[in-house]
């Protein structure tokens, strides 16, 4: 069975999945949509057999897919999901899922009435660092987390634009919000600060803030704290969490998981590529027509959005946000 895959978006993170679905057996790249016809064409002319289009209802039109990846920037989200659960054909979405929940929430309705496979690109959790920290937890008592995500601002335009983007926790830090979820269980309240520092007076269109902390009121009780910026030098990330448990401080980076007693020390390296294993498990998922493979569905990766956007308003309502309301 040949799976054709079309793709949305002619930037870093398509040619990023294009380049691992060209490797896959029984996988054919067969439609490339973007923002002009010249671009589709010089993305389609890397791989054999593709054909670019500047419309995504041509693209729709014109070929018979049987999936399609959205590789585009969180203001781009919304219309083409509706789409494509209204063709039904199963759809890949890089994270995050929009700039707010205004988009996705109509979308997760859209899949409530009408079930697909879809996947989010939240993929470290295909890490076997991460699995293996799953199953680890069973056995620990979390007191407290402290995550972060620091590094420099990406120089693309409209990641600078907080209406575009959302900022770096929606961006970025998104990932650690979406770890912390996956491993301690949903949460009940969050509380944001977000500050202007240094870009915004380095560039005129910066509207994003450039630090931020965001803390977690688990429903299990722990309690947790993201911290990001976009002002460090290249070269300088930090990217991960620190689990402080009743017998262990688990340290894991998008490298490695270690894990300190005190007396021993355990230091786990990753060897696979969680992009492929998120890839391959879309494929699969296309295949049997559901979802077993997927470790992060859109409406999972919703409840991730539902947490960085209450952030969002808890930052512009100088007040913590109690999820459940
Ligand atoms: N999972 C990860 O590790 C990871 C890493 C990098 C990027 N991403 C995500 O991937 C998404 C895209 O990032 P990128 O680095 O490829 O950005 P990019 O700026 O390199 O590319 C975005 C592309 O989308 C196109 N685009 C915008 N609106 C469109 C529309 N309506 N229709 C068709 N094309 C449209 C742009 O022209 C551009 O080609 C972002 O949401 C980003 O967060 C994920």
């Amino acid at each position: 069975m040949t799976i054709k895959i079309g793709m949305v978006g002619t930037g870093g993170f398509s040619q990023k999945h294009a380049d691992i679905l060209m490797k896959m057996d029984q996988v054919r790249l067969v439609a490339v949509c973007g923002t002009s016809e010249e671009k589709a064409k010089r993305f389609a002319e890397q791989y054999d057999g593709m054909r670019g289009y500047s419309d995504f209802h041509a693209m729709l039109d014109a070929e018979k897919l049987d999936g399609v990846y959205l590789c585009v920037p969180p203001m781009a989200h919304g219309e083409m999901e509706l789409t494509l659960v209204k063709h039904r054909i199963p759809f890949f979405v890089e994270k995050p899922l929009g700039v707010t929940t205004a988009a996705p929430e109509k979308v997760v309705e859209a899949l409530e009435k009408a079930p697909l496979v879809t996947a989010v690109g939240y993929h470290f959790r295909y890490l076997e660092s991460i699995q293996y920290l799953k199953r680890l937890l069973k056995d620990h008592t979390v007191g407290l987390v402290t995550g972060r995500w620091m590094g420099s601002m990406p120089e693309v335009s409209w990641w600078r634009n907080q209406a575009l983007s959302g900022g770096q926790l929606n961006e970025q830090a998104t990932h650690i919000v979406d770890l912390l979820r996956y491993l301690l269980g949903e949460s009940e309240e969050v509380h944001a600060y977000e500050a202007q520092r240094v870009m915004n007076k380095r560039k005129e269109d910066v509207t994003v803030a450039d630090v931020g902390t965001l803390s977690i009121r688990f429903k299990s009780g722990v309690i947790a704290n993201i911290t990001n910026t976009c002002i460090l030098p290249e070269g300088l990330d930090e990217i991960g969490f620190t689990m402080y448990t009743d017998s262990a401080v688990i340290e894991w980076t998008p490298e490695s998981l270690t894990i300190k007693t005190g007396k021993t020390e355990k230091v786990m390296v990753d060897t696979q590529d969680p992009y492929y294993q998120e890839d391959e498990a879309f494929i699969q998922s296309i295949k049997s027509g559901s979802n077993e493979h997927i470790l992060s569905t859109y409406q999972n990766a919703y409840n991730t959005q539902l947490m960085t956007d209450a952030a969002r308003v808890s930052v512009e309502k100088h007040s913590p946000i109690n999820l459940n309301d």
